[in-house]
This record gives C-alpha cells, structure tokens and sequence, in this order.
C-alpha cells in the first residue's frame, strides 16, 4: 500500500464511518476545520481522557478550565500580537495567498522556519516557487499575525482575540493556583481546550488546523532549585533525540540517549522537561505508535518561539505528510510570567525562604519616574516595571561600559541611560528571595495524536481494514449480535446487551445483514469484542466472544460476560488467556 493510498483509505474511512470530515461540506467545505462524527467525537474524547489520566491523575497536577475569548493586553503581554506570525506571499496572477515557508518546503523537501523575509523571498526566486495554483510569479513575503481577532461586546472598541494556546488562561491565573498549590513549589496546572489559530493556507486535513484542541501542561519550578524530584525515576529510560548541537553539524538522524546522559551531555537543559519527554514518549506509545516511529528535535534558535529557551518537538512519521509534530516541550522561563507582572501590574513572584535570614549588599535600580515619562510617555510605568524586574547588575555593567543599557520588553527595545535610573547599594537583613518561577511546558495537539492515532491502528486483513484501535482507546468496546433474528435470538441479546450497558460498556447492538458483514463492520472500527447469541446460548446460557486481532472465538457463560470483560479492557489481560479465567 503506499503511503498516499493508506492517508487515501484512512479518510474515506473516517468520512463513510464517521469518525470525521471537513466542516461546512454542504457549502463546498472550509479548509483548517474538520468535524468529527460520532464515532470519532468518542475516540477523541477518550484520548484527552487518557491524557488526563497519566498527566493529570498520575502526575497530581491541577486541571483548569479557562475561556478562548482573551482580551487584547493578555497576547500583549505574552507577545503574541506581535510574534504569532508566519510568512505570506501572494500570487501576483490569480491573487491566491500562500504560506511562503510551506510552499518552499513542498520544492525542496528541507525546512525554511524562522528565516527572515529576505532570507526567504531569496530562496523562493533561487528555487522558482509558483503559484500552486495557477503556477504564476509569487510576491515577496511579509509577515501574518494568525491571532483571531473579534470584539468583546456589542459595538465595542474591547478587542479580544480567541486564544491560540490555553497556556495563557493558566499563566493569568497563576497567583491564584500558587494559592491552590497551597503555596509550594513545584506544581503543574494542566488545560486542554479548543484554541484558534488563522493558518494562512492550511491544506493537511487534521494536520494543520484553524480551530484545533490543544492539551497542555504548565509546570512551575523554582530556577534556583530546578532539580526534578522524579528524575530518578527516568534517568534510565531512553529517548530518540535530535539535538541542536548535532544538527548543527549536520547529523540529519536521530540518536538513541538515556535521559541521564542527555542531560549530562546539555542535549536537554531542564530536567523537567526531560522528565515529561519520557512521559510523553509513553503516552503516545500507549496511542499504539511504537517508540522507533517517534524522536524528539530541537528547534534552532530561530526556529524557536518567542518565549523559548530551549524547544523538542515529539515527530511521528505519518504516511502522506512525513515527520509531522504532535507535541512540542518547551522551556518557557520566566518570560510569561514576568511579561504579566509588567502589563498588569500584580506581583507573581514567590517567596522563597532561606534557612536563616542573611545581611546582604544590594544594588537597587530605582526608575527616575520624571525621565522615563519625558522620554517614554505613556509606556513609562511599564518601563518602570520592566526595570524593577531586571537584574541590577546588568543594568551597571552596561551603562558603565556602554552609557546605556537595551532594556527588552514586549517586543520592544528601550535605551535605558544614567538619566533614568539612580544606582544604590544597600545592606539589608533578608528572610528569603522572591522569585519568578521558571515553566516546563509540554503542549500536545489533540487532532494530530487522533489522526495518528487512526492510521496507526488501521491494517488490512484477507482485503477488509481492521482497525486495531488500543482497547481502552475503541469508541465502541463490544458488539452485541443475535446470529440470527429468529427462534427469540434477538430477545435474549438485547437482555445481554442492556445488561452490558448496565455494567458500563460502550456496546452496540447489530441484527441486521450476515454475521459476517456484522464482525466486517466492526473490525472496521475498532471494536475488540464481539458477542454472539447462538442457538446454544438458549440451551446452555453460554455466549460466543470474538477477538477483533486474531478473530479467535471462546465461549462464556453470561453471567460470567461482565467479569471477562472487565478483565479484558480494565485488566487488560490478553484474549487468548480469558478463556482460563472465567
Ligand atoms: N503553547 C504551545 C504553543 O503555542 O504551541
């Protein structure tokens, strides 16, 4: 099968089954949005549930809930309204508009992320990209925010933006949840949720969507103290990397590392992170992607976003679209924190304490209010802000060297000089630090672990698809089927199909076609079991229970049926062995 066939036969799949399709079919569809069906709505809502279920539960972190309409000075703060951008270049023959960075990667199969514009419109006319469309000459690229923008309330001049990422509802709230941790460092605060993001030309299905839900993690430690309570627990575990360091000579394969010695050897610079690569790693194994399909890639410096210090992104190899991302780890720093602090003004800094306190010499950086307002206007309380949250010393060091210090912010850069500021050194008694807390951040999409999900489990048995879901994963856990619809077959499988149900299964009830086309159907989808009322049943009270993977068959008395079938998807013990047990 090709690869093109396979990606072909998993959507003609997902349409005819329902698991899903492209939304607003009936108006000739609207590319970057998909619905999914009541099949796959099931399917992806249990795979959000399993993430909850390993990072939430097993992790002990928090889960919130927070809205995807965000006013404007929050993606002020957080950069977005400036940084969320991606490259556009027009078509000058048909007008058409395309993802600049995109389309020359479709020429030459390399990846062009995070050159500038010029960079770029050179490698475009070097590579003769056309117009996919129309095949005319395309415009030089300039830069698109991607934000979706709207107004809160009617007539309003509120702007808000629907949110491209839910880690900001959780950044926003941060000084409540550090309450809720009960005021302790480390803590997670985990959200998943629908987030928009205006994609330029978004031609990749469920791969490159324009409303999508993202599942993440914002895990907050002290950068003072930033060792990993659970390293241990890791260190031995393996994990394909593709580092920055290797990349840059020119390594184009992944290598196999310990996390120990991926941290040893500065691969990966948080433990944290490392920690939840590992997790992640697992999880997506536990989606029924084998570990040798995956590794883990730095993002360059200026690949990486605005708010990183160091980047993974977790890669599958997907039949038509290559190595494609499904979640990436950030190490997000200080920086949305401390850009909150700036735009509104509240503390989000921590106390931490020392043993005992300590006398200790420091340089203070007062803002000289009256320059900063001649010179900034109305940006000087944020200037002021922004001062108070720099390291003192590097505010000295270079009005010293240079007369001047680049104060960045927002953005923007302010050119701080000896007129805005007075330098003095004080000895004062402290208790403890107060600090900004330093974020590990692993950020999964949940379409794409869904799509990949779909064409990791499908396979082709004797020329019909079997969908070789993981069971906990099957939107539909047993089928319930009378042999035939005679001699009150039917009567005693609805009584062993609402009893199924009573006992928390996801069951369907099929009477209708050959038991054939009836096992076909369900193979097709994913569904492990399939129960069969037989004549015998009527005699001896015993069903037929039928594996989807290897079609082998065992009996069951019925009053044994929710016994074995709790074995089998909560106990997980294998099918050929539940004949033994029950
Ligand atoms: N929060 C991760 C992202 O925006 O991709």
């Amino acid at each position: 099968m090709s690869s093109t066939d396979k990606c072909q036969k998993i959507m003609e799949l997902a349409r005819r089954r329902g698991f899903f399709w492209q939304s607003y079919e009936i108006y000739g569809g609207e590319s970057g949005f998909i619905d999914y069906g009541p099949l796959g709505a099931l399917l992806k809502r249990k795979i959000e549930q399993k993430w909850i279920d390993e990072f939430v539960r097993k992790e002990g972190l928090m889960l919130i809930d927070t809205p995807i309409i965000t006013p404007s000075i929050v993606f002020e703060a957080s950069g977005h309204t400036t940084y969320f951008t991606d490259p556009v270049t027009t078509c000058k023959k048909c007008g058409r508009k395309w993802r600049a960075d995109h389309l020359l990667e479709e020429k030459t199969g390399e990846s062009f992320e995070g050159l500038t514009l010029e960079e770029l419109y050179k490698k475009m006319l070097e590579n003769n990209v056309r117009c996919p469309e129309c095949g005319g000459e395309l415009e030089s690229p300039k830069f698109f925010n991607e934000l979706f923008k709207t107004t809160i309330g009617p007539y309003s001049e509120n702007v808000g933006y629907g949110r491209p990422e839910t880690a900001q509802g959780i950044f926003s709230n941060f000084k409540r949840l550090y309450e809720l941790a009960r005021g302790k460092l480390p803590f997670g605060v985990a959200q998943a949720g629908r987030c928009v993001r205006n994609e330029i030309s978004p031609r990749q299905g469920p791969i490159r969507l324009r409303e999508l839900t993202i599942m993440e993690i914002e895990f907050f430690f002290d950068p003072e103290n930033p060792k990993c309570e659970k390293i241990f627990e890791v260190k031995n575990e393996k994990l394909r990397l593709l580092p920055e360091k290797l990349l840059l000579d020119g390594v184009t394969e992944p290598i196999e590392v310990t996390v120990e010695e991926a941290l040893k050897n500065g691969y990966i610079k948080s433990e944290w992170n490392a920690y939840f690569m590992v997790k992640a790693k697992k999880f997506v194994e536990m989606l029924g992607i084998p570990s040798e399909k995956q590794f883990f890639k730095e993002k360059l410096p200026n690949e990486r976003a605005h708010y990183s210090t160091q980047t993974y992104d977790q890669l599958v190899e997907l039949s038509r679209w290559g190595t494609v991302e499904l979640s990436g780890h950030a190490w997000r720093s200080n920086y949305d924190l401390k850009m909150h602090m700036v735009y509104s003004g509240e503390d989000l800094r921590v106390f931490v304490p020392y043993n005992k306190p300590q006398k200790v010499r420091r340089l203070l950086v007062e803002p000289n209010k009256k320059a900063l307002t001649k010179d900034f206007g109305e940006e000087a309380l944020r200037v002021s802000r922004l001062l108070t949250l720099t390291q003192p010393e590097f505010i000295r060091k270079s009005l010293d060297e240079n007369g001047f210090y680049e104060l960045k912010g927002d953005g923007k850069t302010y050119r701080i000089t000896f007129e805005h500021v007075n330098l003095k050194e004080v000895e004062v008694e402290e208790k403890g630090k107060r600090i900004i807390p330093n974020v590990a951040e692993p950020s999964f999409g949940l379409d794409r672990l869904f799509y990949a999900t779909l064409e990791y489990a499908y396979s082709e048995k004797d020329g019909r698809v079997v969908l070789k879901l993981p069971r906990e994963l099957a939107p539909i856990e047993v089928a319930v089927f009378p042999l035939m619809t005679k001699d009150g077959l039917p009567e005693k499988a609805k009584k062993v199909y609402c009893m199924l149900l009573d006992h928390g299964f996801m069951v369907e009830y099929d009477e209708s076609g050959s038991i054939g086309r009836r096992y076909a159907r369900m193979d097709e989808v994913g569904t492990p079991i399939a129960v069969t009322i037989d004549h015998q049943t009527l005699q001896d009270n015993t069903v037929t229970l039928r594996d989807r993977d290897t079609w082998e068959q065992i009996r069951v008395k019925v009053e044994k049926l929710p016994l074995t079938l709790e074995k089998y998807f909560r106990e997980k013990v294998d099918f050929k062995d539940l004949a033994k047990l029950c």
